[in-house]
């Protein structure tokens, strides 16, 4: 049948919009989660039953509920307990960032314990303290082997980012779902959101095959 260019025409500026949401929540989540994914990944590798079990549990918790519950939960009860009032976009944030540390914290934990413990005993016993080791000798080279994870990270969040339209954040996946109720049409709507999404990610990825490039 007919394929409506002239609607795709008149909301793509809408859709556009919410396009810029879906970057800035996406982009606030991958960095606040990476933040809090630090802490996470160490906790999860301390040798202290405090430290490590507490993070065990959170990262356990938002690896293995779907993200989609977590936006509610959030949306509905963290936020209007903390603040006494609902803010969509506010809770989309929070709730991307909750996930996305818990991915985080294995990423870390994983690019940390890849580097062979025997640089680890190498630089100790040249008289490295553990805080000289970890910084100058465990680190650069965990963070190198972590980029690829990292992106990997930001694209599923940018992907993931359309669950929130549930809680009415206004941001792409929202917008192309008002537009299937202003028409009444599905692939209008929703091949131009996917052609959106799709753009960003590739682009995203090929700039990290570049940088990635660089650096090495
Ligand atoms: N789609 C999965 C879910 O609904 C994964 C969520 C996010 N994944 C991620 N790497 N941050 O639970």
């Amino acid at each position: 049948t007919d394929f409506r260019f002239d609607i795709i025409a008149y909301y793509l500026p809408i859709l556009l919009k919410g396009t810029l949401l879906t970057i800035g929540i996406s982009f606030a989540g991958i960095i606040f989660g990476s933040i809090l994914g630090l802490i996470m990944g160490f906790g999860r590798m301390s040798s202290k039953w405090y430290f490590n079990l507490p993070t065990a549990c959170y990262i356990n918790f938002f690896r293995g509920t779907p993200l989609l519950v977590q936006v509610l939960m959030v949306h509905f009860g963290l936020i209007p307990l903390l603040l006494d009032r609902s803010d969509p976009i506010l809770a989309a944030i929070v709730a991307l960032t909750l996930n996305s540390a818990a991915y985080t914290a294995e990423i870390f934990r994983a690019g940390i314990q890849s580097v062979e413990k025997g640089q680890t005993e190498a630089a100790l016993s040249l008289g490295m303290t553990r805080r000289q080791t970890m910084r100058y000798i465990i680190l650069p080279q965990a963070i190198k082997r972590m980029i690829p994870a990292f992106g990997n990270e930001f694209i599923v969040l940018i992907k993931d980012s359309s669950l929130v339209a549930i809680i009415a954040a206004p941001e792409l996946m929202y917008y192309a779902n008002s537009m299937r109720g202003q028409y009444m049409r599905v692939w209008e709507p929703y091949i131009t959101a996917s052609i959106i999404y799709f753009i960003l990610t590739y682009s995203l990825s090929k700039l990290l095959n570049w940088w990635e490039k660089k650096i090495n």
